[in-house]
């Protein structure tokens, strides 16, 4: 047959919508699940697009329907999932041939498989949107080798996101530059959806508002500076009814969430990057601390929960939102630029800003803004750009006031005070960790630099005393 454009291992959630996408672009698609009888069915229910869809019960026979040099996508769960089935499929391919792992993995772990890679080339892409944006249009973070990127490119594009004329698919560098791409931006996911939660909360626990009226809220906030997909769902979550009980949805949804890794994985690369991700970093503890359901309970018992009213406007949690939303991402943008330089992967942030622009969950009209600011200075943290600081002078009073109200009448916002804290931080040259050396050098003799000399090993009194 050979006829095939492209391979595709995976026809889960993910992988047949992108397959459907594929197909609908025109490309020939040979696709391959480990439980055949899905396949079957998948390619019985694509209607018309069948026709481009070439169904394969083995590896063997993938490679065989597609045209050489090969590319395969995988969208498989990732971790070992993926080895296994790069494995067992390398065997039927040949050299020149290209896996290409769209799967959200960790990068190191595509870093791992890049460098193992002899003969068949090794890509990753993180792909986010969902099942809709995978069907219609995703946003494609890519990293690897630039010449696989080359041959992949047509496609990508193709049934990428389209952002005014633009697709939403980029080359981030080597490797696995695109993955880590794909796991800050869903750090940057988890941060905007906590600071979305906790603005929810005040409305609910500290306005005493219903669920519809904050959708309402929601809505509108979602024609302003907040227009984003994920203000936009938050208000159709809100406003939506349980068609079982009739009650507001929100009110018998179960408080607990999880994480999957992405998050965490920021969380943690952060670290090793010096990269203070504070917002992110709370959000991923504030899901931690949603799963902990008994345990709040048995606090609620013993120290009472109900948190008191507060007197907020809309207008200063509409602020607050803005605020910690500019400074979720300037820290984002920042870890970005950190592992680009430490990694020597030379990413293009502005790039990154506008593949985000569309087809992914943190798609917002605010993300237009900060390509722009990272195209005029990419250096610069996003909140020193000349509209973001505007921006971020006026709604820094209502974060201010927000998080004042939080801390006084005992509703827990996290991820906002993280926000501010960071912004508190990150605008003062002469800080505390003065204290911080004085400390070291006492107890371990450390050294530290002073602010009237040159040189880094000065020692304090306490050093001749000990
Ligand atoms: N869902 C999302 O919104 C989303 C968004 C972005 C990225 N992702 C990432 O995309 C990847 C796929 O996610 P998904 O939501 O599409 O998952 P899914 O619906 O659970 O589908 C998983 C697919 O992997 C196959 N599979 C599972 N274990 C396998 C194994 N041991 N060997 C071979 N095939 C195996 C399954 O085949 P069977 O039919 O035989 O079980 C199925 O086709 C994951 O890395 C996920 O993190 C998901």
């Amino acid at each position: 047959m050979e006829d095939a454009d492209i391979g595709l291992v995976g026809l889960g959630t993910m992988g047949s919508n992108l397959a459907l996408n594929m197909a609908e672009k025109g490309f020939r698609v040979a696709v391959y699940n480990r439980t055949t009888s899905a396949t079957e069915a998948f390619v019985a229910q694509a209607g018309d697009l069948a026709d481009n869809l070439i169904a394969c019960e083995t590896y063997e026979d993938l490679a065989s329907a597609i045209k050489a040099p090969r590319a395969v996508v995988l969208m498989v769960p990732a971790g070992k999932i993926v080895d296994k089935v790069s494995a067992d499929l390398s065997a039927h391919l040949s050299d020149g041939d290209m896996i290409v792992d769209a799967g959200n993995a960790n990068f190191r772990d595509t870093n791992r498989r890049a460098g193992e890679a002899d003969k068949i080339k090794v890509m990753g892409i993180g792909v986010s949107g969902g099942a809709e944006g995978a069907r219609h249009g995703p946003s494609i973070m890519a990293g690897g080798a630039p010449e696989a990127w080359t041959r992949m490119k047509p496609i990508l594009t193709a049934i990428a996101a389209d952002y005014d004329g633009v697709p939403c698919a980029d080359f981030f560098g080597p490797e696995g530059a695109g993955h880590f791409v794909k796991a800050v931006h869903n750090g940057i996911e988890y941060a905007d959806m906590q600071i979305i939660a906790e603005a929810y909360g005040l409305m609910r626990d500290g306005l005493g508002m219903a669920a519809g009226d904050i959708g309402g809220v929601f809505a509108r906030w979602n024609n302003g500076a907040l227009a984003s997909y994920l203000t936009g769902i938050s208000g159709e979550v809100a406003s939506a009814t349980d068609p079982d009980t009739g009650a507001a949805m929100l009110d018998v949804i179960l408080d607990k969430a999880g994480q999957k890794g992405t998050g965490r994985w920021t969380a943690i690369e952060a670290q090793h990057l010096a990269a203070p991700v504070t917002v992110i970093e709370a959000a991923v503890a504030a899901r931690n601390m949603s799963a902990l359901i008994d345990v709040r309970g048995e606090g609620e018992a013993l120290f009472g929960g109900a948190p008191n009213p507060v007197g907020l406007s809309l207008e200063q949690i509409e602020g607050a939102l803005i605020a910690g939303k500019i400074l979720c991402y300037t820290q984002g943008f920042d870890m970005l630029a950190r592992a680009s330089t430490a990694f020597e992967w030379d990413m293009p942030l502005p790039a990154i800003a506008e593949v985000w622009r569309e087809g992914c969950i943190i798609r917002s009209d605010m993300l237009n803004d900060m390509a722009r600011a990272l195209r005029e200075a990419p250096d610069m943290l996003l909140m020193f750009d000349g509209y973001f600081a505007k921006l971020l002078t006026d709604s820094l009073p209502h974060l201010r006031a927000v998080a004042e109200s939080s801390i006084v009448h005992g509703h827990p916002a996290p991820a906002l005070t993280a926000a501010l804290g960071y912004f508190d931080t990150m605008r003062r040259a002469r800080g505390t960790a003065n204290m911080i050396q004085g400390q070291r050098d006492f107890f371990g003799e450390h050294g530290f630099e002073r602010l009237d000399r040159d040189g880094k090993d000065f020692h304090g009194p306490w050093a001749s005393n000990s």
